[in-house]
């Protein structure tokens, strides 16, 4: 009965952050996601990676990639842990990208583990973090054993281009604005991130920004910081994407990329 439950528990949950119960809420919240599946899409748009060849990590089912940004990709290969992701990735962008000419190879493996692996077998290829390192945190203990993962990736990935959609902040909302309204910030971190440059040149504290941004969606209570902050190297400019993950759940996703 006990290896009936956990079966069942693997399948809906895959890690904490993937299998059925994540498609069926990607599914629901498709409408609700939308605004920020397009600020994802713009924003990736931006980024021109040299490399014909993507690494996907934790694409699940590609629920907020646009397939045109794929299209852009000769080959990919991607990777995730979840049994249920390569047939659904592939309902969704499968057929377009098929007949675009873009090869989507599927592996299910845990890709974070076997990354210097990877990295060798794909020396030219780019990688992208497709909202999975946010979620490191529930894999670990406690902060410092995250910061020092998050540090190995980073210094795994040198030389590479590489770039990632992560969980930044999340928390509770009250009576949020709706979320057309609240928008996204380009801004990068400088004087050991200490300080926020937003994109019009004007520079304010970190601590000043995080506390506007939560205000702006009338945050509520204590929010849970992913541990990300550090993971793009200082001066690199990021995107503060909002996502209204359900209702009265919302996130502050940080998106960005470096090139080698
Ligand atoms: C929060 S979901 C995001 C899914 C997808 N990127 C999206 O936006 O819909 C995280 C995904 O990463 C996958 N994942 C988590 N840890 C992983 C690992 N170590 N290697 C490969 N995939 C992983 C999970 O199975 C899940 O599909």
């Amino acid at each position: 009965m006990k290896a009936k439950t956990s079966w069942l528990h693997q399948k809906l949950n895959v890690s904490g952050t993937g299998g059925l119960n994540w498609h069926l809420r990607a599914l629901r919240s498709r409408r609700l996601w939308a605004p920020t599946s397009e600020h994802i899409g713009n924003a990736l748009n931006l980024w021109r990676p040299q490399s014909q060849e993507l690494l996907l990590i934790g694409p699940s089912a590609g629920w907020m990639l646009p397939t045109a940004w794929l299209a852009r990709f000769r080959i990919i290969h991607a990777f995730d842990l979840d049994a249920l992701a390569a047939p659904l990735f592939h309902q969704r962008h499968g057929r377009r990208l098929k007949g675009i000419g873009t090869q989507v190879v599927h592996h299910r493996m845990d890709a974070i583990a076997e990354l210097p692996h990877l990295l060798s077998q794909h020396p030219h290829a780019a990688l992208w973090f497709d909202n999975v390192l946010g979620q490191l945190r529930y894999v670990h203990r406690d902060e410092v054993e995250l910061a020092e993962q998050l540090k190995r990736i980073r210094s795994q990935l040198k030389h590479r281009s590489w770039g990632s959609v992560h969980d930044w902040l999340s928390g509770a909302v009250q009576s949020p604005p709706p979320i057309q309204s609240v928008g996204c910030h380009w801004v990068h971190l400088n004087d050991q991130g200490l300080k926020v440059c937003r994109a019009d040149g004007t520079n304010v504290r970190t601590s000043d920004e995080i506390q506007r941004l939560l205000a702006s969606v009338h945050a509520n209570g204590v929010w849970q910081d992913h541990g990300c902050q550090e993971m793009f190297p200082l001066n690199t400019r990021r995107c503060w994407i909002p996502w209204s993950f359900s209702a009265q759940h919302w996130h502050w996703l940080e998106l960005g990329w470096v090139n080698a």
